[in-house]
């Protein structure tokens, strides 16, 4: 059976305590045990400050150090100077109308995004949701131009074939694939980018073959990424067709066999400025109360 994470496997026991209380700060609220996912946080007699469990798991998530009220508590992997105090300044309205007002970019201007950018973007990129907070979700940033259209032309050169192979095939003219096929190679043909629209960044995520989460973990990560870019006015799309099948692109990035690609995203400075939402279907939705 594959084993999916750290939890299964065992690699999260810890034989050394990883959370240290300061007992001047500690007032014994059991904030700390009650929010640890594995429960390795263990509530002691009166007042005595909770202690690390012997040989309790560790998912690193970081609950412990968040939720205590005093500051009181430290996890030795995680540096206070990573550590920020959180201070909700948003409101739920200014939260609707930014996830209302991202679009999905499909022309960019030339100005390339600085690698001061595109590292914040990866770093919050980094924080985002992970099964078992196992982090299995790895970037691969390309930036080099002969590098993107390099990866078009084999994304195109796969269409292609696709193409020609089912016109042999005897299928309909009309299939839906062929309809959807046709226009990408006819923009192509005319020197047009059908496939990054000419992006001046594209970031890969790949994760570990063998994870039956690398797909969540990696389009979680991506739409962190997408929307810490909104909020910087860089703006980016979701190349689909670069990454199914995950073939061609895992063989173009090179990526080892250990690793599947699940998310490619086209980043760049917009040349067009969206100015108004948009509408979509209301939530499909079964209430079963
Ligand atoms: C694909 C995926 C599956 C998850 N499955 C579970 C789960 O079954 N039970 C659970 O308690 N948390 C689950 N989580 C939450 C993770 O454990 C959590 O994201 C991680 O520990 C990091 O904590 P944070 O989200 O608070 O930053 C899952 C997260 C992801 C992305
Ligand atoms: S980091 Fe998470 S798993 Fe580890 S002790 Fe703290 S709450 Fe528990
Ligand atoms: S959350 Fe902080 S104050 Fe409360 S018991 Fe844990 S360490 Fe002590």
């Amino acid at each position: 059976m594959t084993k999916n994470s750290a939890l299964e496997t065992g690699e999260a026991i810890q034989a050394k305590p990883l959370v240290e209380i300061d007992p001047a700060k500690c007032v014994a609220c059991g904030q700390c045990v009650s929010v640890c996912p594995p429960h390795s946080i263990i509530r002691q007699e009166g007042k005595t400050p909770p202690k690390f469990a012997d040989n309790g798991w560790c998912l690193r998530c970081g609950h412990c150090v968040s939720v205590c009220p005093t500051g009181a508590l430290s996890h030795i992997e995680m540096a206070p100077e990573n550590i920020r105090a959180i201070d909700p300044a948003w409101t739920p309205e200014m939260i609707e109308m930014f996830l209302r007002s991202k679009r999905s970019v499909r022309h960019f201007s030339d100005k390339p995004v600085a690698r001061e950018t595109l590292e914040k973007l990866l770093e919050v990129a980094a924080q985002a949701p992970s099964d078992a907070n196992q982090q299995d979700r790895s970037f691969m940033v390309l930036t080099d131009r002969a590098l993107i259209d390099g990866y078009e032309a084999a994304v195109i050169k796969h269409f292609r074939d696709t193409h020609d192979q089912l016109l042999a095939s005897g299928v309909d003219p009309m299939f839906w694939k062929l309809l959807y096929i046709r226009p990408l190679l006819a923009k192509y043909d005319a020197g047009e980018h059908p496939i990054f629209r000419g992006a001046p960044s594209v970031v890969c995520a790949y994760a570990r073959k063998d994870n039956n989460f690398g797909w969540y973990n990696c389009a979680i990560a991506m739409d962190y990424l997408m929307l810490m870019a909104h909020s910087m006015g860089v703006e980016s799309c979701i190349v689909g067709f670069s990454f199914n099948p995950s073939e061609i692109g895992h063989k173009f990035l090179g990526l080892s066999d250990k690793y599947q690609l699940h998310s490619v995203v086209a980043l760049g400075y917009p040349k067009y400025r969206f100015r108004r939402t948009v509408q979509r279907r209301p939530a499909d939705v079964i209430w079963r109360s």
